[in-house]
């Protein structure tokens, strides 16, 4: 098999985020989060639970960030729970809190794990959606510029790599369309238009807070989990109706980031239900950017010139979320990305599955099904590197199995082993296989 490598300064990483893995809900003056309160909700969380405990990493990081650094990966993606920083989303600061972050920021040093660290994996202060209706209301876009400014001057000495949000997409249609993530409502599309605006202009306010607080060099970026199609063959017709069409799904959100505009047509076609954008927002809402992330699991469509997109069909192969395998995912979604939106420089946030291995007799936890997955999604990956697409990193989901949001405990991506019961790690074939990727910088 041809060997595929990696460039020599290509970041290896593996991704979290706050509210799946911490645990010590009510530790240290923590407040409450609209996860705390959605996961009350009857029949919200499929096993009946939350992040109380989750994977206790508030207490385990330096077992954790151990297990991280014997990979040999480079950089370790966290995310920062906004309501332990500020417990009532503004206003006092919670030194205790902030004091958490400030040491496993030097604890990722010590084992020059580079801390990638996100404003915003989701965990919004509760009182934020109590008093002002989250992010429906343009002030939690200002109570998160404030957030984004008080964790810069803390960290901004040792942290580089900063990103803003994680997954627009997901925290307006999920939590504020469909009510399956919280804060669990399901609002009118009016509404969930002006959602998206809040949290883009919150995103400008953040890139510039950080800027202006940050007392060294950093480098800002966004992460986004793009509507991905695939071409069904690689002939230029079938590449191009692909791409036209990850422009067309994903233009509402990258477009106001990358040109300050939002796409004319949708617009006009949204009448009454647009946005209300004051004047000014479209440039702050475009802030250059040094790096653009992608969360990339599969593709969602087929797409061949002259049909409609096609679905994979049920017999389709899946992962144990019933997503489809689609090994070419990282390839066309970094091409499209820097053909379409072309940033500065690529980083795979987020790629990883949900397979459901369990140690067997002897302790090990054999996970050939992610292995595969990995290889084929790596190969597409060095198959980008190699056409010179400026994809510069990958981080897997996810370092430890984890709470899963609304499928709580149920779905496991970690390529580490969690036992609930006694918060034992056990890593994975798949992290010991990923380990000899890391050290070789190629696959095959
Ligand atoms: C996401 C989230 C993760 C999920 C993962 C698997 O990016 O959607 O960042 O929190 O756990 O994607 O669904």
């Amino acid at each position: 098999m041809t060997q595929l490598h990696f460039p020599p300064d290509f970041l290896w990483g593996a991704a979290t985020s706050s509210y799946q893995i911490e645990g010590a809900a009510a530790e240290d003056g923590r407040g409450a989060s609209i996860w705390d309160e959605f996961c009350k909700r009857q029949g919200a969380i499929a096993d009946g639970s939350n992040g109380d405990v989750a994977c206790d990493h508030y207490h385990r990081y330096e077992e954790d960030l151990d297990i991280l650094s014997r990979l040999g990966a480079g950089a370790y993606r966290f995310s920062v729970a906004w309501p332990r920083v500020l417990p009532g989303g503004a206003g006092a600061v919670n030194r205790a809190g902030l004091e958490f972050y400030d040491r496993l920021v030097d604890a990722c040093l010590a084992r020059r794990l580079e801390p990638w660290l996100t404003l915003y994996h989701w965990d919004l202060p509760q009182s934020l959606e109590k008093d002002l209706g989250g992010w429906r209301s343009r002030k939690t876009a200002d109570a998160f510029a404030n957030y984004a400014e008080v964790v810069v001057r803390r960290l901004g000495d040792r942290v580089r790599s900063w990103c803003t949000f994680n997954e627009l997409p997901c925290i307006a249609d999920f939590g504020y369309q469909d009510g399956i993530h919280a804060p669990g409502a399901c609002e009118p599309e009016g509404v969930v238009r002006q959602v998206i605006h809040n949290l883009l202009v919150a995103h400008g306010m953040s890139v510039q807070a950080i800027r202006a607080a940050a007392p060294g060099e950093v480098r800002i970026g966004l992460v986004h989990n793009p509507w991905l199609p695939e071409p069904l063959t690689d002939s230029a017709p079938d590449v191009e109706a692909a791409k036209l069409e990850f422009y067309r799904r994903n233009a509402w959100m990258l477009d106001p980031v990358f040109c300050g505009k939002y796409p004319t047509d949708e617009l006009q076609a949204l009448g009454t239900d647009a946005p209300t954008v004051l004047s000014g927002d479209m440039q702050l809402i475009a802030q250059p950017l040094d790096w653009f992330g992608l969360n990339i699991y599969n593709c969602h469509q087929v797409i061949r010139t002259g049909s409609p997109p096609l679905d994979y069909e049920p017999d389709y192969p899946r992962t144990a979320m019933d997503w489809p395998i689609t090994p070419d995912a990282l390839y066309w979604a970094s091409r499209f990305m820097n053909e379409v939106f072309s940033p500065p420089a690529i980083y795979i946030t987020e790629n990883g599955c949900a397979v459901n291995a369990d140690p067997g007799p002897d302790g090990a936890v054999i996970d050939l099904a992610r292995i595969a997955y990995l290889r084929q999604h790596l190969s597409g990956l060095s198959r980008a590197v190699s056409e010179n697409y400026p994809v510069k990193g990958w981080f897997a989901w996810s370092l430890l199995d984890n709470f899963e949001w609304q499928f709580g405990y149920t779905k496991r991506f970690g390529l580490v082993h969690v036992d609930y019961a006694t918060q034992r790690r056990t890593p994975k074939l798949s992290a010991a296989w990923l380990a000899e990727c890391i050290r070789l910088n190629q696959m095959g």
